[in-house]
């Protein structure tokens, strides 16, 4: 069943990537990456993940601001992959790979920061997300999801669109996947329209 969901979501996304770049969408989300590079610090030569990287855009906006930073993208989608690769200015310091979010195939602690925009509203199981990016961050790593959220009285809303719909988290209970994960919230920023960003850091 999971399976199926996540080979639906795939293909979705296949068929999306080749004009991804070009889509009215996606001006609005390259805006929603240029707003959240003024939140973003890094250590020097930092080793960064941006999860459900879709094109790669971010990655390459990260490359560019951050010159001895090194990047893995991983997304579902190989179209969108092999648009990412096809653009890639920065073949020595970016990767990526093929993979699910709710199982990355990265070692514990590899990562200073992970990005994660407008992807988190397609995963079936967040919390299980929450804790991979905690695997995979190292002590003092931070992460940052970008995303629809709704008022904290709603909590989470599902809509039924594309396969196995999307759902919108509320700051509170991003806090709570969050917590339960051992990521300390640190904040939550408007960045765009409903797209917030909260920054969590992996406790120690
Ligand atoms: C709307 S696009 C956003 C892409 C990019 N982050 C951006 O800001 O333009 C959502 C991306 O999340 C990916 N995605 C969805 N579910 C995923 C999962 N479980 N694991 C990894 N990637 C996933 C999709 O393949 C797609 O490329």
């Amino acid at each position: 069943m999971t399976d199926t969901v996540f080979t639906n979501k795939g293909k979705f996304f296949d068929r999306w990537a080749p004009n991804y770049d070009w889509l009215f969408t996606t001006v609005f989300y390259q805006a929603v990456h240029k707003r959240l590079l003024d939140y973003v610090e890094l250590p020097s030569e930092p080793n960064v993940l941006d999860l459900g990287c879709g094109t790669g855009r971010l990655l390459h906006r990260l490359a560019t601001q951050f010159p001895t930073l090194k990047g893995t993208g991983l997304d579902l989608s190989v179209q969108m992959l092999h648009q990412a690769r096809q653009r890639n200015s920065y073949r020595t310091r970016l990767i990526f790979k093929q993979g699910n979010a709710e199982s990355m195939p990265f070692a514990e602690g590899q990562f200073d920061a992970v990005f994660n925009t407008i992807s988190f509203l397609h995963y079936p199981h967040p919390q299980q997300v929450f804790l991979e990016v905690s695997r995979v961050l190292r002590p003092g790593g931070r992460f940052h999801l970008a995303d629809y959220t709704v008022r904290e009285e709603k909590g989470t809303r599902v809509f039924p669109f594309t396969p196995n719909s999307i759902r919108f988290y509320s700051p509170q209970q991003r806090e709570q996947f969050g917590a339960a994960a051992g990521l300390e919230c640190l904040g939550h920023y408007y960045l765009l329209g409903p797209v917030m960003l909260s920054v969590f850091e992996a406790v120690g």
